[in-house]
């Protein structure tokens, strides 16, 4: 069943595996056989009469919310937030006229973004969770909610909840965009990109061995290390270092790449570990330019590229896939790097210290 581990030797790497038969499960459950979204009418409604969306989140989830920011808003032109729960909390920004609130929650129970709902759904402003557990406290207090099919995630650290996250984020924006008639949402064919999508995870997911032998070679010893990009490519490093923080235990940073020269570049020694992620035309010759000056310090420097970018050196090329979708591929690596870092360095990578898979205090 979905709760064992069959032949895997931790859940992690299982719910890693899970990830392109998730995005399948997203397109099934919310296309109809002649590839149209489906989207409860009212949740549709309620979102047309926003003027703004507010992504609430911790965590992985955060992570997703900042990923899906730019999806979200090139498909349904309605501007995106992405906020931390703990945070939005007692910190909260002014709001535009019409908020709607998004809860990305894995499990549903997270008490730092529950106090959030609390506190907006007083307020009288509309909600929607999306969550992999049907029934969660989330779920029942917000207004709608939504399922990201995903099954259940046993490990302590996320994986396949982030990548359905973006994926059902990706169907709720389509569904908006098209009820406006925005162009980029009507010529988006999301079963297929997703599809693409999918397989594209599916070739990642096959190159276990390169990527274990990398994170051996990059990340057996360290004592920290550093994912850089821009824009997308740098919120995927956000959420490529949690993974490596929480279960590796070692000091990981996901870094916006221009920033780096500004202070942070002083951290790197003889021997540090620094990731590139580089997935965007435009931004790529200036990630490679701060790839090159944290080498001249003594940097490990390894990229993580779409095929269409690559050039020589140690490199996990990935396939190219819709503009809108790199994160779901781009995030694999990531997630294979922390598990096998992990495996390396002896520890138990469902069951890192300190942690556990819902957070239920504040
Ligand atoms: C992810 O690997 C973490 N274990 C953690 O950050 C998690 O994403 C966060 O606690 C949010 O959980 P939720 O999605 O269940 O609300």
């Amino acid at each position: 069943s979905d709760m064992e581990k069959g032949t895997y030797p931790y859940y992690m790497l299982k719910e890693i595996d899970e990830q392109p038969a998730t995005m399948r499960r997203i397109i099934s459950e919310y296309t109809d056989e002649t590839g149209a979204v489906a989207v409860d009418q009212e949740l549709l409604t309620s979102l047309l009469a926003s003027d703004r969306i507010y992504i609430i989140a911790c965590g992985t989830s955060y992570h997703a919310g900042l990923a899906s920011k730019q999806i979200i808003e090139q498909l349904s032109q309605i501007p995106v937030e992405a906020h931390l729960s703990s945070e939005f909390g007692y910190n909260m920004p002014l709001l535009s006229q019409k908020p709607f609130f998004i809860f990305l929650s894995q499990s549903g129970e997270t008490a730092d973004s529950r106090q959030v709902l609390v506190k907006t759904s007083e307020m009288g402003y509309p909600s929607l969770t999306i969550t992999n557990v049907a029934g969660s406290t989330l779920s029942r207090e917000a207004t709608y909610t939504m399922l990201l099919h995903a099954g259940p995630e046993i490990a302590v650290a996320s994986t396949k909840a982030y990548t359905a996250q973006i994926a059902v984020l990706t169907v709720l924006a389509k569904a908006v965009g098209e009820a406006k008639d925005v162009l980029s949402a009507k010529s988006f064919d999301l079963p297929m990109e997703l599809g693409i999508a999918a397989n594209a995870m599916d070739v990642m997911i096959n190159e276990k061995e390169l990527i274990s032998q990398l994170a051996i070679d990059y990340l057996s010893t360290t004592r920290n290390a550093f994912y850089i990009g821009r824009s997308e490519d740098y919120y995927v490093s956000m959420e490529a270092a949690l993974k490596l923080k929480e279960i590796s235990y070692i000091q990981a940073e996901g870094f916006a790449a221009g920033e780096l020269k500004h202070g942070t570049i002083a951290l790197v020694e003889d021997g540090t570990p620094v990731i590139g992620i580089i997935t965007e035309a435009v931004t790529a010759p200036h990630t490679r330019g701060n790839l090159r000056e944290v080498e001249s310090r003594g940097a490990h420097t390894l990229v993580i590229v779409s095929e269409e970018l690559s050039k020589e050196g140690d490199q996990i090329i990935l396939p190219v896939v819709h503009q809108f979708l790199r994160p779901l591929v781009s995030v694999i690596p990531g997630q294979l790097i922390a598990y096998f870092a992990t495996l390396e360095r002896g520890y138990d990578v469902d069951k890192p210290r300190n942690l556990a898979k819902s957070v239920t205090v504040e």
